[in-house]
């Protein structure tokens, strides 16, 4: 595979960043992931302009290649021959050659890493027509996770917690309302309406959340931008999540019960259909 790291695309084993590099050492990071179908890249206007606000609202400097990267990115692509699959995008604070708890100064560059993973078949995942099985856990993370960053251990959690469950992944409760899930944005349906929680701090703002929020508008169905309880979730007609790595995936099991009939129901697989013709 061939990366970038710093201005320069590398063999991935002679990528190198600093062990003193901030994002190593205290998670002080930003990231995006932004998903590639027919070797063309999904959303990325809308992930360069997350990427911006999760960077100022941590007042990081952007990379100086910042104006670069859908190059870099298409670039990649083209290098690694990705048809499916996504982009990985990381934007550290940087490494000033030791370790300290206050940001280093204004001279120490930002370190910009891109990898790409190839997902063949990731469009027509067989698990999109079994659908998910979540638990729910308590939201443990810190109180701004509208900004993408790399601290990503209780999420990592999470989903041990989940597999360890016999289950795909974990969705996370906050004040007894449901937040998301450990990477991706939660949804139920309940007749034509779509529910899902209103933007905040709480919550990352999913790309994919807007693209397919839009979508649905457009299919003249309802949406309800509001928190919902794992409860009113159990005894929904439909559930689904969405992320740029699962697109639209329907969730057929809460804490053990059955939403709707346990099978994929018809509007989230409807969502699915839109999304991915629309992608590609
Ligand atoms: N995760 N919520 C969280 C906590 C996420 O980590 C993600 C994305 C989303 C969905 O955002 P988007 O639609 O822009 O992908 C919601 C990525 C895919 C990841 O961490 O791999």
């Amino acid at each position: 595979r061939t990366v970038y790291v710093n201005g320069e695309y590398l063999p991935e084993e002679k990528a190198t960043v600093s062990i003193f590099d901030r994002s190593f050492l205290m998670a002080d990071g930003v990231y995006e992931v932004t998903s590639v179908l027919g070797g063309k890249l999904i959303d990325f206007a809308g992930h360069a302009k997350r990427l911006e606000r999760s960077l100022n609202e941590l007042e990081m400097q952007k990379p100086d290649a910042f104006d670069d990267l859908l190059d870099i990115h298409r670039e990649l692509v083209r290098l690694n021959d990705i048809d499916e699959g996504m982009i990985y995008l990381q934007v550290s604070r940087g490494s000033a050659g030791d370790r300290d708890f206050a940001y280093p100064s204004a001279d120490v560059k930002p370190t910009l890493v891109l990898f790409t993973q190839n997902k063949p078949g990731l469009a027509d995942s067989p698990k999109a027509l079994e659908g998910f099985k979540v638990i729910s856990i308590d939201d443990q993370r810190w109180g701004r996770r509208d900004i993408k960053t790399t601290q990503l251990l209780y999420p990592s959690m999470g989903k041990m917690m989940a597999k360890a469950a016999g289950c795909d992944d974990a969705w996370m409760i906050e004040d007894g309302h449901v937040t998301e899930g450990t990477s991706n944005n939660a949804y139920i349906v309940k007749g034509n309406t779509i529910i899902t929680r209103h933007l905040g701090t709480e919550i990352l703002h999913g790309i994919t959340r807007a693209a397919v929020l839009r979508f649905a508008k457009e299919a003249q169905m309802k949406i309800e931008e509001r928190s919902f309880t794992i409860e009113e979730a159990q005894g929904a007609d439909e559930a689904f999540i969405t992320s740029a790595s699962t697109f639209v995936m329907p969730v057929v099991e809460i804490d053990g019960a059955a939403v709707g009939a346990g099978t994929p129901g018809p509007i989230a697989a409807r969502l699915r259909e839109i999304y991915l013709e629309e992608s590609r």
